[in-house]
């Protein structure tokens, strides 16, 4: 509805566009899986951090990755001797992985399942480690989803066992930019069809839900020297949202799923978090 239409939105319309805007934000940007690892090909810092931390854990444990994706930690996991369950709710995601899977051998196992981490359909205490590495909790949008997940993973863990996951730290600054000037425009060609493209993004924060809608656009790139000017209708539009979680809630949600908090830091350095405001990298164990 345009401003001053003088229409309200029935409540189930504003429902429907809502729930559909937060599907989208979940499936978007995990439709085209290789543009996902070229995105993010030099994230590698917390590839290491849980690698670490589960050769503290122990020698060929049994890994759980929540929200695995094409395997980008999942497959260093096994490479290094553990058998990890790689669960996914993007088929797209989880096939880049199979894929991945045909071509290498593993000195460990990954065994990719689709499913949602709100309500697996896995044993009790069956891991030695469940990890939620990159933001894949900030896909649950709600209190309840993400206590529903949290109960699930000390659910599955073995007494002792140890839960870790990070999250970004709320940029109260950074939420409340214009939504309509686009950053960080990037010129790319696309790792798949090598198409030139121009990547830029907006966003806007809902206070009310704590959900940040990002848009992601992928436009032609305009001939080498002309400036990029993004057209009135792009070429692709990827909507990915991502529900803010604040430490205090974060402690929370630990401690009323059953789970105790080690570490709570600001990077995979181990920077407190008072001193940084980057992410919010968590370390939890199961008590036994
Ligand atoms: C930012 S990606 C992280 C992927 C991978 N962990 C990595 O570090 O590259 C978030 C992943 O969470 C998955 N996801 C989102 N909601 C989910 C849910 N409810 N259950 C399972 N996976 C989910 C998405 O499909 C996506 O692959």
């Amino acid at each position: 509805m345009t401003r001053g239409s003088g229409k309200r939105p029935s409540p189930a319309a504003a429902r429907t566009s809502k729930s559909d805007l937060l599907e989208a934000g979940t499936r978007d940007h995990y439709q085209d899986a290789a543009l996902y690892d070229f995105e993010y090909s030099d994230r590698v810092e917390d590839i290491r951090h849980y690698r670490a931390l589960a050769g503290e854990v122990g020698d060929a444990i049994d890994v759980l990755e929540l929200g695995a994706g094409t395997g980008r930690i999942s497959v260093p996991l096994a490479r290094d001797g553990h058998r990890v369950t790689a669960l996914d709710a993007c088929d797209p995601m989880l096939q880049r992985l199979r894929d991945t899977l045909a071509r290498i051998t593993v000195a460990g196992a990954v065994t990719p399942q689709l499913g949602d981490m709100r309500a697996l359909t896995l044993p009790d205490a069956a891991y030695d480690l469940v990890i939620a590495p990159f933001n894949a909790l900030m896909h649950l949008y709600t209190w309840t989803e993400l206590l529903a997940c949290f109960r699930e993973a000390c659910r599955v863990l073995r007494p002792g066992g140890t839960f870790a996951f990070d999250v970004q730290m709320p940029d109260l600054e950074w939420l409340r930019w214009d939504p309509e000037v686009r950053h960080a425009v990037t010129r790319f060609v696309h790792p798949a069809t090598r198409e030139k493209l121009v990547y830029s993004t907006n966003h806007r924060y809902d206070a009310a839900t704590q959900i940040c809608h990002i848009r992601i656009y992928y436009d032609e790139a305009p001939p080498s020297g002309r400036r990029f000017a993004p057209p009135p209708v792009p070429r692709r539009l990827v909507h990915l949202a991502h529900r803010q979680i604040f430490p205090e809630e974060l402690r929370m949600l630990v401690a009323t799923a059953g789970l105790e908090l080690g570490s709570l830091t600001a990077d995979f350095r181990g920077r407190p978090l008072a001193d940084a405001e980057d992410s919010q990298v968590a370390v939890c164990v199961k008590p036994r």
